[in-house]
């Protein structure tokens, strides 16, 4: 059985009262522990020692959005992994598409972001996904693959076990457009055949998250597809009823 997961990504939102509520909230929703199930809140960085505070000992785990390539030094504004590490995180969401996109993460700056959280102990939560027109020219399964074999090939398919891979379609984030089950279960199954074609073992137990609008009214019909680990929640992360009931379909 995989490990499975629901993790919230709550991008550039938040402030230390609205986190207070929702942090708040969710310790007082979420209930027991459930073995093989892991339920995270990636958090901006200045949050996390918040998160810190407010959810030790809850069960609910925390993580960032980001790390740096950069270990130390003259580097202005970067965040590094052990930083991270330092505030008690065990999650870094790594290559989302929004980095890629606004920001300008290559794939080889990903593969290095993935190298750093490991090396601080962090399970990297890796994001690759297609926009609309590479999925409209056929272009989807090139693309997702050229996405995670940069990380494959800087730190070998074995490395993959110590992650998570996330499959977010870049037409179906923030856009209330979810990908069906069928269309994403598919591609998780690609995604996994083609490591399972390296490395049995690693592509068997894998978990691989869908992204894009997950919500409380479709995580039960997502969840249930075989190749469908979980969910990277970003909108319905940022309240407390709604991930608690994604949480709840996992
Ligand atoms: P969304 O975002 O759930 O708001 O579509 C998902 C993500 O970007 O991780």
């Amino acid at each position: 059985m995989r490990n499975r997961f629901v993790i919230g990504n709550w991008k550039l939102n938040g402030s230390l009262v609205s986190n207070g509520l929702l942090l708040n909230t969710l310790k007082t929703g979420f209930g027991p522990a459930i073995a093989g199930k892991t339920c995270v809140v990636c958090v901006p960085t200045p949050y996390l020692s918040q998160a810190q505070t407010e959810l030790i000992g809850s069960g609910i785990e925390w993580g960032s959005q980001d790390v740096s390539c950069m270990e130390i030094g003259a580097y202005t504004g970067e965040v590094s992994a052990g930083m991270v590490a330092e505030f008690g995180a065990k999650f870094a969401i790594i290559g989302h598409s929004e980095r890629r996109a606004v920001f300008g993460d290559t794939d080889a700056m990903v593969a290095s972001k993935f190298g750093s959280a490991l090396k601080s102990g962090l399970v990297p939560v890796l994001c690759v996904g297609e926009s609309l027109a590479e999925r409209e020219s056929g272009k989807t399964q090139e693309v997702i693959w050229r996405q995670l074999h940069a990380t494959i090939e800087t730190h070998g398919i074995k490395s993959l076990s110590l992650g998570v891979l996330a499959y977010e379609p870049v037409w179906a984030i923030g856009t209330g457009k979810t990908a069906t089950p069928g269309q994403a279960d598919e591609v998780h199954a690609f995604l996994r055949g083609k490591i399972r074609e390296l490395n049995l073992e690693v592509g068997e137990n894998l978990s691989i998250l869908y992204g894009g609008s997950v919500k409380k009214s479709n995580a039960v019909e997502l969840f249930a597809k075989p190749d469908i680990d979980g969910g990277l929640i970003g909108g319905a992360s940022l309240v407390a009823e709604e991930f608690l009931g994604i949480w709840n379909a996992l």
